[in-house]
């Protein structure tokens, strides 16, 4: 059983082979917490971990007993008052202005597998028993208002995933102004903060800090979960590194506005929050009413942060992404907009799939621009039907002629978006979220439609279902490309605006449930100026997202190696584009472009009939080799060797389940001259078993492969002259394929 509940001491222990989370019912009837780390033998009473006795000079002690103050207890979902002055999970004013509550136990339930979080994503199991889950009721009985807190635990994973509800029965309205989606209280603070920053183009790159007294936090306020601040943060040890070491890693399943913090306190106690974020965020219940945070993930590892993002892939893999494409090979795509920005029409559409088909590219996507009058980025987001000026056979047509050539089609839409020139905004400008009193900013001049109003929702669905009913789709690439900055809905009564942020978000929730159960087949990929949606909640309706706007193969590296500390190669979209690059301009070789893209959701964006016959041959055969190993690259156990942010090479690899075959990615940003001899330690082998490595006549065992490592020296430098595979210099790339 991974979740106990210790009766005589009113402990839960949930706990797996690796982990224990453990928390037990105080004297004031509030959950306190005890533990979170590594497994510890389950017992009745973990009551000395309390170290309540300790203080006697608390300030805000309860009446009574002076030993106990909630100043120094650490606790699980703590509230304003009654002497804890730290950040509370949650804040809720009543109708006389006070904020004081006080949720004390009820009951609880414990049961195999886990619910379903209603109009949210949330981690899921097939298998009751792949999961455990715990609902504890708490109440306050003044204001006849009960918290359920709940928890589920991964039997075979690190992974604990929390969240909260609150239900308010009583007869005066309450207001909520802060709900966060968990708390956690470590017991010290000698941990680094990792956090993934970056702004459009850039996202994703990693920074760790250590953690100091006050709050260090993430976030986001512009309605989409950023570039800026990826919903994750990790806490890691000093000593701590990619293979060896403890650590652990909190992500919310959001993809709004959202506040992620760790405050650390005078005793040094670090307090970690993830949630919905509290400014602009307020919500009245009414007698009957209730309200559901989204779902925070927690995981914990001790073999370094490769076990930490590892953990993350299988649960986001097996556990979070769902419908057809869940662990399935992601189809090798061409995207357009690179090759022709706005400036196509069928027959050049086609022509680029025709070339693209015989390269063995298995799906065409056709990006921006086919829809209404949208020539160019300052009209026609908000018309969803085929321009037909430039498309005559509509998108029907297309999609029969692509099919024909023997490739799946795919369509990009911006559904949450509308420019001012468009049908859609001159028949309902209400429907744009500003307020009207002020000359409202726009972003790529365009403006955001209120998906805080069902109607709205329901418009854009009946428009896109009446593209897609009848044409051939195969994937939807769904875009969304600017922050939000009036946050005003002009549906909504002035005391329900603090519900906008919120209600858009869900709506948006609401319109890929509806179109992924209208059309279960349809892969979707989320992006949003390239990687500024790019969270665990879009993972739960889009098993790919666009990692970023940024596809030069150096840029990558980074951008690729931070994604990978909390999503899946499976779930990054990466392709190989033209050079000069159109973001950095940079020229690199083929080899590194594909090199580097095969490391995740692979594709190509460029157009293939511009390059000699020589680099299509090579495209060929960089198809057919990716087909032979996505599965490898796309679902197998990936470990960072290298880093990009600390160094002028790169290395990472991805490893079968069985063990079988592994590849090994190395990247020089630089050439040296007259380097050393270099080898790296790989790791996730089978140490008895006997790899053969592409390319050379060697057979090494993985114990030898792991411990002295790969030998990965060349004689790119120097006078000799020589080359790798006849390439040489900056930006070079090899792939070694080991296979026992
Ligand atoms: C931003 C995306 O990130 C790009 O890939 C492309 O789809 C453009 N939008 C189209 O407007």
């Amino acid at each position: 059983m991974p979740i106990q509940y210790h009766s005589s001491t009113k402990t839960f222990h949930l706990y797996n082979d690796s982990i224990s989370y453990i928390f037990m019912i105080l004297e004031n009837g509030t959950p306190g917490q005890l533990y979170y780390g590594s497994r510890l033998s389950d017992k009745e009473d973990f009551s000395e971990l309390l170290e309540m006795k300790r203080r006697a000079n608390a300030p805000c002690t309860y009446e009574g007993n002076l030993l106990f103050s909630l100043e120094h207890l650490k606790q699980e979902y703590p509230l304003y008052g009654h002497g804890d002055l730290r950040y509370p999970a949650c804040s809720i004013q009543k109708e006389n202005g006070s904020y004081i509550f006080e949720f004390q136990y009820v009951s609880h339930s414990i049961y195999k597998g886990k619910n379903r979080i209603k109009g949210l994503p949330a981690i899921w199991c097939e298998n009751s028993d792949d999961m455990e889950s715990l609902e504890v009721v708490l109440e306050d009985q003044r204001t006849d208002t009960q918290l359920t807190l709940y928890y589920t635990i991964c039997t075979h994973l690190p992974v604990i995933a929390r969240h909260a509800l609150i239900l308010h029965n009583g007869q005066s309205s309450i207001t909520l102004q802060r709900m966060m989606s968990c708390n956690v209280d470590l017991i010290d603070d000698a941990w680094d903060m990792i956090q993934l920053s970056g702004a459009w183009s850039r996202e994703r790159h990693v920074s760790s800090t250590p953690l100091r007294p006050g709050v260090q936090s993430v976030y986001s306020m512009r309605g989409h979960s950023s570039a800026q601040f990826n919903p994750f943060l990790a806490l890691k040890r000093k000593e701590c590194s990619e293979t060896a070491g403890e650590c652990m890693g909190f992500t919310l399943l959001y993809s709004g506005s959202y506040l992620a913090q760790v405050e650390v306190d005078n005793y040094h106690v670090s307090r970690v929050q993830l949630g919905i974020h509290p400014d602009c965020f307020e919500w009245t219940l009414q007698q009957g009413e209730s309200f559901e945070t989204p779902e925070a993930v927690y995981v914990y590892s001790e073999h370094g942060l490769n076990g930490m993002s590892q953990a993350f892939h299988k649960l986001f893999n097996h556990h979070l992404v769902r419908g057809t494409y869940r662990l399935q090979d992601r189809p090798i795509l061409i995207n357009n907009w690179e090759a022709t920005y706005f400036d196509f029409d069928e027959e050049k559409i086609v022509r680029i799939a025709e070339t693209a088909a015989k390269a063995g590219i298995e799906l065409f996507v056709l990006d921006d621009g086919w829809f209404g009058n949208r020539n160019d980025d300052h009209r026609g987001l908000g018309d969803w039907y085929a321009n037909v000026s430039k498309l005559p056979h509509g998108i029907a047509g297309l999609s029969e002629r692509i099919h024909a050539i023997g490739m799946k089609f795919g369509l990009w839409i911006e559904p949450e978006m509308v420019n001012m020139d468009s049908d859609l905004y001159r028949a309902h400008p209400e429907w744009v979220m500003i307020d009207p009193d002020y000359v409202p900013c726009h972003g790529r001049n365009q403006y955001v439609l209120d998906f805080s109003r069902r109607e709205v929702v329901d418009h854009i669905f009946n428009m896109l279902d009446h593209v897609l009913d009848g044409a051939d789709v195969n994937y939807i690439k769904w875009d969304m490309n600017r922050t939000m900055s009036e946050v005003y809905s002009r549906s909504h009564s002035s005391d329900r605006q603090g519900r906008v942020m919120h209600e858009y978000i869900l709506g948006v929730y609401d319109l890929y449930e509806r179109l992924m159960q209208k059309y279960p087949d349809i892969l979707f990929e989320s992006c949003a100026s390239g990687g500024s949606r790019f969270d665990a909640g879009m993972l739960y309706y889009a098993p790919q997202a666009w990692t970023s706007d940024n596809s030069d193969a150096i840029e990558r590296l980074k951008i690729q190696y931070g994604t990978s500390f909390v999503y899946p190669p499976s779930c990054m979209g990466a392709h190989v584009s033209a050079v000069p690059n159109h973001q950095v301009f940079r020229n690199t070789p083929l080899n590194t472009r594909a090199n580097v893209a095969f490391y995740g959701a692979f594709g190509y964006e460029l157009d293939l009939s511009k390059l000699s016959d020589e680099e299509k041959e090579e495209v060929r055969q960089q198809v057919a080799f990716m087909k032979k190993y996505r599965h490898v690259f796309q679902y197998g156990t990936f470990y960072r060797l290298s880093s990009p942010f600390e160094s002028n090479e790169t290395v990472w690899m991805s490893v079968s389940e069985d063990r079988s075959t592994a590849i090994v990615g190395y990247y020089r940003v630089l050439n040296e001259v007259n380097v050393g001899y270099r080898r790296v330690r790989l790791a996730g082998l089978d140490e008895n078993a006997v790899y053969t490595i592409n390319g050379t006549d060697q057979a090494t065992d993985g114990r030898e492969l792991m411990k002295a490592g790969l030998v990965i020296s060349d004689y790119t430098s120097g006078e000799n002259g020589e080359t790798y595979n006849g390439r040489n210099g900056d930006f070079i790339s090899r792939l070694y394929v080991l296979e026992s």
